[in-house]
């Protein structure tokens, strides 16, 4: 049985998961409006990843004995004043998410939960990527400028494809 600590943050997580794709979706309408497709989508295939996060925590607190609960959301705003703007919160979402993973490796510590600790360990990795890809685009935001959008928003799927790769065993 899961430990009621550890089923209460995962359930924290399920939440924090499915409202980070709601974000993810709400950037991509935002994109998609302002003739910014490839960034849409780059943020639409987003949104779909964090979906799957959310019911990684989902299957994970049912299949341990728990109850997951699935949750409101708040809603995301749908104005933003920039694609820098956009991918400068994209990032400090996602050190907040990697702050909350890491509050649940603690609590699997405390508890002696070495199963959790266990499963946690794919997001654990997965946070160092997803800080790493934000970071990433930023970088070449600045270097392209505002007035080149045209072109990062053509090579912005191509970033994705060279991560894939570097990423291949
Ligand atoms: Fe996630
Ligand atoms: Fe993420």
């Amino acid at each position: 049985m899961l430990h009621k600590k550890v089923e209460a943050i995962c359930n924290r997580q399920v939440e924090r998961e499915g409202y980070s794709s709601n974000l993810y979706l709400a950037m991509a309408a935002w994109a998609e409006n302002n003739g910014l497709a490839g960034i849409a989508s780059w943020l639409y295939v987003q949104a779909d990843e964090e979906r799957l996060h959310m019911l990684k925590f989902i299957k994970y607190i049912n299949e341990r004995g728990g109850k997951a609960i699935i949750p409101a959301f708040k809603k995301p705003a749908a104005e933003y004043k920039s694609v820098e703007d956009i991918f400068t919160q994209v990032l400090k979402h996602e050190e907040f998410i990697t702050a909350s993973i890491n509050e649940i490796v603690q609590v699997t510590l405390e508890v002696k939960d070495y199963t959790t600790h266990s499963f946690l360990q794919w997001f654990v990795n997965e946070q160092i990527q997803e800080e790493a890809s934000a970071h990433a685009i930023l970088d070449k935001l600045r270097l392209v400028g505002k007035n080149n959008m045209y072109i990062f928003d053509r090579d912005i799927l191509g970033l994705r494809a060279a991560e894939a790769n570097a990423n291949q065993p």
